[in-house]
């Protein structure tokens, strides 16, 4: 599946505010070993390195296209990876982290009842799991986009992750975790992002959600779902008078400490 840097940093201010909650969410811990799954281009990883100057950090991300963004961000002494996360959460004989971060990656992966587990396996005793994921499948944007789909006779490239609706509810994470961890901390956020410009929920949804489908379109399948989209989406998230769309996005977080 083919990334757009370009296109996912166009909302840059907007997407990494739930990033930086995530990181002030985190409890007073002082980490040695760090990895960012599901890194992109690096937003995320610059945060985690101003608040831990002296961990040594990984960012593994399976885009080379967004890697490459990363690496021109010359961000102190992080060590970038390319490598599919479901693979690298699997593997037990890999190195043990204080601390797995991730930012708006695992409503990408499903089995999330194995996958975090997993994850905790990965923790050194006592290390932190953050994790934070769009949890909004049920939205217009998602809904509206399956029904284009689905009238263009192209059901086949609705993600699975959607139908299926890959983010749990808070506390399946719970009940997931709690056999593995001491603590947990689970809280959803629902963003009013204010968006500007042209088809600007479109324009959003151009640069993450609609990436594996885009990807599997010709150029006149292109054309014919962004106009169908773009005439749908306005009618779901109507302009303010000032022209501009706050746009809802609901998030949900998990944070949970292993147990030491
Ligand atoms: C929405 S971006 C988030 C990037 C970054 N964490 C941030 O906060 O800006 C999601 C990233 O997950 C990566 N990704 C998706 N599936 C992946 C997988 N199976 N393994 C590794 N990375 C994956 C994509 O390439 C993309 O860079």
């Amino acid at each position: 599946m083919a990334w757009d840097a370009d296109q996912y940093l166009k909302f840059e201010d907007h997407r990494t505010r739930p990033a930086r909650d995530l990181v002030n969410a985190l409890p007073p811990i002082a980490p040695s070993h760090i990895v960012d799954l599901g890194c992109g281009t690096g937003t995320s990883t610059a945060l985690l390195r101003v608040q831990f100057p002296d961990a040594q950090l990984n960012g593994i991300d399976n885009a080379p296209e967004m890697l490459a963004k990363a690496a021109n961000m010359n961000l102190p002494d992080v060590s970038w990876q390319v490598a599919d996360v479901a693979a690298w959460a699997a593997d037990r004989a890999g190195p043990a982290f204080d601390l797995i971060y991730s930012n708006a990656l695992f409503h990408w992966l499903g089995e999330h009842e194995l996958l975090f587990p997993q994850l905790i396996a990965r923790l050194t005793p006592g290390g932190i799991l953050a994790v934070q994921m769009p949890r909004n499948f049920e939205e217009p944007s998602h809904q509206l986009t399956i029904d284009c789909l689905n009238d263009m006779g192209l059901s086949n490239l609705i993600p699975t992750t959607w139908l299926q609706g890959a983010v749990g509810l808070p506390s399946q994470y719970d009940d997931w975790l709690r056999p593995h961890s001491l603590s947990r901390s689970i809280w959803t956020t629902t963003y009013y992002h204010r968006l500007e410009g042209d088809a600007p929920v479109l324009n959003w949804i151009k640069g993450a959600a609609l990436r594996p489908i885009l990807s599997a379109l010709n150029n006149d399948q292109t054309v014919e779902l962004e106009a169908r989209l773009e005439r749908l989406l306005a009618q779901a998230y109507p302009p303010m008078d000032d022209g501009a769309v706050l746009f809802p996005f609901t998030r949900l977080f998990v944070i949970a400490e292993k147990t030491p």
